[in-house]
């Protein structure tokens, strides 16, 4: 899988201070099965906003960024409200901290922080675990005002970490998926109308056009799922984590990069088979 891809920039080195006038609106702990790595992989990939938050962003325009920040126009879901926001995430990998600001335009001002703890290997469950702390500061003239932002913060940011944390889980394990190898010639039991398998593995069964194919159930770009993924108008599939496009015929993707999909064309046998 490859990292986020942010444009070349400098590093930052001016932590943004909070400004003395916010109030604290509220705060939000959660424990996420994450990897401190795995979570600043998260938040440092812009592009997946109005993809795998799609109920909250429609779409996301990249200002500037360099190593461990990005500053971005976002348009609030739905888009007919027609509401932007600048936001900008600075990563403090030393501190374990992140800070995201509204530059400009809707809850312009806030400042919330967000403070990571490993889960001690002795408490964590199987896997790596991290802890994560969230402070809300905004401006509000009345203790009322500060109360009904900081409980619309509480609802936004469960919503969104359980989004990201369906992220992370699937973004980690394809970490240790090996690539697939087809045997020419091999046959492939048919699971149900979308899936079959590969001896121990699972792929993607998809008709084009009345041709069949099955392909990978991982995106090589980060991690996202193809399993039922829509084709587009070109009949290439769809990642719904950043929708980068893949062809069926030779794996290729849309935006270079040197990703490739495994996926190959296959003839059906019969109803519970298909060969290579
Ligand atoms: S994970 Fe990014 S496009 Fe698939």
């Amino acid at each position: 899988m490859t990292e986020p891809q942010l444009p070349a920039g400098p590093p930052r080195h001016d932590w943004p201070a909070r400004p003395e006038h916010l109030r604290m609106l509220a705060s939000y702990r959660r424990r996420l099965d994450s990897s401190v790595d795995g979570v600043w992989r998260n938040v440092l990939d812009h592009a997946h906003l109005p993809w795998v938050h799609r109920s909250s962003f429609a779409a996301i325009e990249l200002l500037e960024a360099g190593r461990d920040w990005w500053r971005a126009c976002v348009t609030i879901a739905p888009a007919s409200l027609a509401k932007t926001m600048v936001l900008e995430l600075s990563v403090d990998r030393e501190r374990l901290r992140y800070v995201t600001r509204t530059l400009e335009g809707v809850s312009a001002g806030a400042y919330i922080l967000t403070q990571l703890s490993p889960v001690p290997a002795s408490e964590a469950r199987a896997h790596e675990q991290t802890d994560i702390e969230v402070e809300f500061w905004a401006p509000a003239e009345t203790e009322t005002v500060a109360r009904l932002k900081g409980r619309g913060y509480l609802k936004l940011y469960a919503r969104l970490w359980d989004e990201d944390q369906a992220m992370i889980t699937d973004m980690l394990a394809a970490d240790r998926l090996e690539p697939w190898r087809p045997a020419a010639g091999g046959r492939l039991r048919i699971l149900d109308a979308n899936t079959v398998e590969d001896g121990q593995r699972r792929l993607g069964l998809v008709e084009r056009d009345g041709e069949l194919f099955v392909h990978e159930l991982v995106c090589p770009h980060m991690g996202g799922p193809l399993h039922r993924a829509e084709l587009d108008g070109e009949g290439r599939l769809r990642c719904p984590w950043h929708d980068y496009r893949f062809s069926l015929d030779d794996g290729r993707c849309d935006r270079g990069a040197g990703l490739r999909l495994g996926c190959r064309r296959v003839r059906r046998v019969d109803g519970q088979t298909v060969e290579l």
